[in-house]
């Protein structure tokens, strides 16, 4: 493991070792033990967006670790102000062990990684979102044991978590169903290659999706970005929920993840967020430990 830019890029193996480490994690601090894993490093995070929980388990990861996080916002780069992406790239590895990048596009990303000379870390594109979908795996391995044989479900837009989650889910062999509305899918190549490669369904009834599901999961029906289409996506999404009715069709001990910021009354009922709050604020905390196990498998 180079960079973590898409899950696509990580074999089977590659993930299971990665969760594996972030257990181990956990687990020592848990027990008071902070393992200085990558003492004297530096990370560099560039926002483009707005973020909680990736910018603080991401600073506070690497703090614990030993190391050192710089919060690199848009508005104080120059990269806001035009400075080319190879340019900042050859600039950022004279200094930093490390770049985690939360953006629109993925090709800043990827161009990030291709002129940098180190390390390149996701922290969410307009196309997929790999260490949200790496704590979300950890958390349902956490609780069920094993991916085997389970199905997940995610109910509303195909957009960056339900890429990375149709990835995830078949690479760790799990079935993997969507319902959306038509024109709001999934990426068409990943859908290509999640049925070529496994158990996918696409349906726009949400009871189908959720039939006998373990694993419920859904996202804000307007992300970061499309601040404009709010309204109309109000309308397109609206029935695209996880309440009551959903989950009687799920399995009866089905859990239910959402990533987080959530909007009570859209996505998901205030009823059913609360009756699965200890699941979601565990995923939430696992983000912590999955990125400080991606940390050290690409900064140590
Ligand atoms: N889930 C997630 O990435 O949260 P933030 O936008 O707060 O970082
Ligand atoms: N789909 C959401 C995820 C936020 C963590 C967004 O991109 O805004």
């Amino acid at each position: 493991m180079k960079h973590l830019l898409k899950l696509m890029d990580l074999s089977r193996e590659e993930i299971l070792s990665v969760l594996n480490l972030a257990d181990q994690l956990k687990y020592e601090r848990k027990n008071g033990v902070f393992g200085e894993y990558l003492k004297g490093k530096k990370l560099g995070m560039i926002f483009q967006k707005s973020s909680t929980r990736t910018r603080v388990s991401f600073e506070t990861g690497m703090y614990e670790l030993g190391g050192y996080a710089l919060f690199l916002s848009n508005r104080d780069l120059q990269i806001g102000r035009g400075e080319p992406v190879e340019d900042t790239a050859r600039v950022l590895s004279r200094y930093l062990d490390g770049i985690m990048i939360r953006t629109f596009e993925q090709k800043e990303v990827e161009d990030l990684a291709k002129f940098g000379s180190i390390p390149v870390i996701n922290g969410l594109t307009d196309y997929c979102h790999p260490c949200q979908v790496l704590a979300d795996l950890m958390t349902i391995r956490e609780r069920k044991g094993s991916f085997k044989g389970l199905k997940m479900c995610f109910i509303g837009d195909g957009n960056n978590m339900a890429n990375s989650l149709m990835v995830g889910a078949i690479k760790t062999q799990m079935s993997f169903a969507i319902a959306c509305p038509k024109g709001y899918e999934p990426d068409g190549e990943l859908m290509k290659w999640a049925k070529k490669e496994g158990e996918f369904l696409m349906t726009e009834s949400v009871e189908e999706a959720a039939k006998d599901a373990d694993v419920i999961l859904t996202d804000v029906w307007a992300s970061m970005g499309q601040e404009e289409e709010k309204a109309k996506r109000e309308a397109v999404f609206k029935g695209y929920q996880v309440n009551e009715k959903i989950m009687k069709a799920a399995k009866k001990d089905a859990m239910v993840l959402h990533c987080l910021p959530a909007h009570r009354g859209e996505e998901i009922t205030a009823d059913v967020f609360e009756a699965h709050a200890d699941e979601i604020f565990d995923e939430a905390e696992n983000r912590l430990h999955a990125q400080k196990a991606v940390l050290c498998k690409l900064l140590k």
